[in-house]
């Protein structure tokens, strides 16, 4: 964002999707920058320097009945972001000041003080806090250490294993001694999991063409898990899903996270949900934004590992407002490596 400018962009939702968005669904803005003199009471004004592109926001643009609240038409879409105190009426915060917030898709933003996260850019990037020190990585945690209770020996599935939570899960898992199988779309992803990432396995369900896709994935599964499922971090629901029911161990536990397969369509039924009963499973769904006591100490171990070189920190960043629809696109098709962020300001 250029502050000599007296103007600044914004994207707001003009449209509901109906299945994959469109660019259509999206509209550029150009607006009056706000003036530091017009802040309120602990307004601060925040130049945002990257935008966090996520999962969540294909539901939010629905207007079903959800978890939270549907995206309003023609209002900036939401989003969490991380930039610079341009200006501050709030005491705890200054103008340099490094912050993440949700200011949404926009390249500047007026917000109350306490809605800000100042964070410390010295030994981390600013981007990081976004993925594997944000919502992401603190759901990666919070699974693996908290629903999951990962421990040496056991065997781990995680599906979405080359995007944001996954890549961590994956990792974390690692460090915990567990054995990681992955699902990833394509080969570059299943790569970079197992060399980069510490996987022990990782299926490319791209790669799956036969007739019978149900009994191509549980083959797939039981060749890289031969000794059972006994964790699955589940982000995809879907065939991949139904696949790793079908080899869970007995007593096996299962963290809901996401259903992204589903996202865009209706998600496709199960048709081994009875291994639930029959291996005695525990599943459960969580949303993480609901979990607030838990972040600061999964924020703390995280920023710990990373600093140490103990955890990978992978990212797919596009450049500048603009090609946030087609990122968000690319995103939920699956074309990004590791946390999905664009760029707007360095
Ligand atoms: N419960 C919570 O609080 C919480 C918090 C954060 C995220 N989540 C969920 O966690 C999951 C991962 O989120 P993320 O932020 O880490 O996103 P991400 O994995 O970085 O990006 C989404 C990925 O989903 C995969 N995907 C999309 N459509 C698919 C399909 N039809 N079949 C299989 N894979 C598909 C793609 O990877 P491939 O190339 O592998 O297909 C894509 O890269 C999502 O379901 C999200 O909603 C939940």
């Amino acid at each position: 964002m250029n502050l000599a400018k007296s103007t600044y962009q914004r994207i707001v939702l003009v449209s509901r999707p109906k299945g994959m968005p469109t660019e259509e669904n999206f509209e550029l803005q150009t607006l009056p920058q706000p003036s530091p003199d017009s802040l309120g009471e602990d307004e601060v004004l925040v130049s945002n320097h990257y935008l966090s592109l996520d999962p969540y926001m294909r539901g939010r643009m629905s207007a079903l009945k959800s978890y939270a609240p549907s995206q309003l038409l023609n209002e900036t879409m939401i989003g969490a972001t991380a930039g610079e105190v341009v200006a501050s009426n709030y005491a705890g915060l200054k103008k340099g000041d490094t912050v993440t917030g949700h200011l949404g898709w926009a390249e500047m933003g007026v917000i109350n003080g306490q809605q800000l996260r100042r964070i410390d850019t010295e030994n981390i990037p600013l981007s990081a806090h976004l993925g594997i020190l944000g919502m992401p990585g603190v759901t990666a945690w919070y699974g693996v250490n908290v629903i999951l209770n990962a421990q040496p020996g056991q065997t781990l599935l995680v599906s979405a294993a080359g995007g944001a939570v996954g890549s961590v899960v994956g990792q974390l898992a690692k460090l915990k001694g567990c054995r990681v199988v992955g699902i990833a779309g394509g080969a570059e992803k299943c790569r970079h999991a197992i060399e980069h990432q510490g996987f022990d396995a990782c299926i490319d369900y791209k790669q799956m063409g036969s007739k019978d896709l149900d009994k191509e994935f549980v083959l797939a599964l039981s060749q890289a898990a031969p000794e059972g499922i006994d964790l699955l971090f589940e982000n995809v629901g879907s065939s991949g899903f139904d696949a790793a029911l079908a080899c869970l161990n007995p007593h096996a536990k299962i963290a809901l996270c996401g259903m992204v397969a589903g996202y865009n369509s209706r998600a496709e039924p199960l048709k081994n949900a009875g291994k639930l009963l029959t291996m005695r499973a525990t599943l459960q769904g969580f949303i993480i934004t609901e979990q607030l006591d838990s972040w600061p100490q999964a924020i703390a171990e995280l920023t710990e590992l990373v600093i140490n070189k103990k955890l990978a920190c992978r990212e797919t960043v596009a450049a500048g407002l603009a090609a946030a629809p087609g990122a968000f696109i690319g995103m939920l098709n699956g074309q990004n490596l590791g946390k999905q962020l664009v760029r707007l300001a360095d």
